[in-house]
């Protein structure tokens, strides 16, 4: 184990962390070299990230890589990242397996190539029954989108006389999205500085911690991860009630 886990709060860690992995173009800019070299440097941290988290003992990691709006970029960058995640998933695999991370895509992954998708099925296909932890890759995804397919597989139940309009909970709605059976992002962090969500996990970041790092995702880190989880152990989530109606729920925080 690295010496930096025993410095974090065992019991207050989050059980989903969700990142919005941005920054690659301004990281490649500011080297003068070209946007998809910051996206392949992009793919060091996602390998890092995740061998952090599994490490720390993380459930589920989502990390936001391809957004429902980035198919508007060039197509060469479209095919560049297409490639790139065609070769992170097979550099992957065997790490996957050893340390007992399951794959998952969210998102309208049928919208990607074909030679894409067959890779991705096998990851996910090999994995399934690895339970160390899950690692959901957010493709092609839009929050907006997942909220409308859930509407509509809902309608459809209706319209089969399978469910009634009143059975419509939040806890069934939920059922009906990517991320059903998971729990919901505790922790949601931005590279880049950006403040805005970018269309991400729209439904399930209600009450989610977000802490946005100025530093661009190439250069985002173990480190940096670990510093924020201090940071985000320190911060007293009240859910709508009263710092006092909390303290005295778990005295601990
Ligand atoms: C994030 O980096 C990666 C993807 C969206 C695929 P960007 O490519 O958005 O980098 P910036 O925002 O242009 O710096
Ligand atoms: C969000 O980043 C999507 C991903 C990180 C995959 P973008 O770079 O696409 O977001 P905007 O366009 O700046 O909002
Ligand atoms: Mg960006």
């Amino acid at each position: 184990m690295n010496s930096d886990i025993p410095s974090l709060d065992l019991d207050l860690l989050p059980r989903h962390i969700a990142i919005i992995m941005d920054g690659n173009g301004r990281w490649a800019k500011k080297r003068s070299l070209n946007r998809i070299r910051g996206h392949r440097e992009g793919a060091e941290s996602v390998r890092d990230i995740v061998r952090a988290c599994r490490e720390i003992g993380i459930a589920v990691l989502t990390l936001y890589a391809f957004s429902s709006e980035n198919w508007q970029r060039p197509q060469k960058e479209i095919s560049a990242l297409m490639s790139l995640l065609k070769e992170f998933l097979r550099s992957e695999l065997a790490e996957m397996m050893e340390n007992n991370i399951r794959l998952n895509a969210i998102g309208q992954i049928e919208k990607f190539p074909n030679d894409v998708l067959e890779v991705l099925q096998e990851v996910m296909d090999m994995t399934r029954k690895n339970h160390g932890m899950i690692l959901n890759l957010a493709l092609s995804y839009g929050g907006r989108d997942e909220i409308v397919a859930a509407t509509q597989k809902i309608a459809a139940e209706i319209q089969a006389g399978r469910l009634q309009p009143e059975e419509i909970t939040k806890e069934v709605f939920s059922n009906y999205l990517y991320t059903k059976g998971m729990p919901e992002p505790d922790l949601l962090i931005r590279t880049s500085g950006e403040m805005r969500l970018s269309n991400f996990l729209l439904w399930q970041i209600a009450y989610t911690e977000i802490f946005v790092t100025s530093t661009l995702w190439p250069e985002f880190r173990r480190g940096e991860l670990i510093q924020i989880l201090h940071d985000y152990q320190k911060r007293e989530r009240r859910f709508g009630m009263t710092g006092e109606q909390i303290k005295k729920a778990s005295p601990r925080q």
